[in-house]
């Protein structure tokens, strides 16, 4: 199988069979952000405890790029202290512009291939951005 397929595989699993998608009652943080050029848009639950990051969930409609990174940002955080999450977020930023980065969670790099459409970069970057919306409110 070439890498793209893969790739595209990788995306629309997270597209179709969504992880954390949904909401959840703990005491959270909430972050809706939208995409004003097409309409999409996400709301982020970010459940911040003891410093970490100990549930993630979202709602929201979009494309097959932004939803699939918003369940991938979800798992990948799921775990992480709040500093980590924010060097997640800018490693993705310079990821999704085409630099090289290796993640821990790795179905994030089947998204590699957005950086050639900048046009996409948008759709990719909007569940991070909440992200990182969500834990600066925090703090
Ligand atoms: Fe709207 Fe992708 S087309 S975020």
């Amino acid at each position: 199988m070439q890498l793209d397929d893969l790739y595209r595989r990788v995306i629309m699993d997270h597209y179709k069979n969504p992880r954390n998608r949904g909401t959840m009652d703990a005491d959270s943080v909430t972050i809706n952000l939208n995409n004003p050029t097409c309409g999409d848009r996400i709301s982020l639950q970010l459940q911040l405890e003891d410093g970490k990051v100990k549930q993630a969930k979202y709602t929201g409609e979009g494309c097959s790029i932004s939803m699939s990174s918003a369940s991938m940002m979800t798992e990948a955080v799921k775990g992480k202290s709040l500093d980590e999450a924010l060097a997640l977020a800018d490693n993705f930023s310079s990821f999704i512009k085409g630099e090289s980065v290796e993640f821990d969670y790795e179905d994030i790099e089947a998204l590699s291939g957005v950086s050639k459409f900048p046009a996409r970069i948008k759709c990719a970057t909007l569940a991070w951005n909440a992200l990182r919306k969500g834990i600066e409110q925090d703090n």
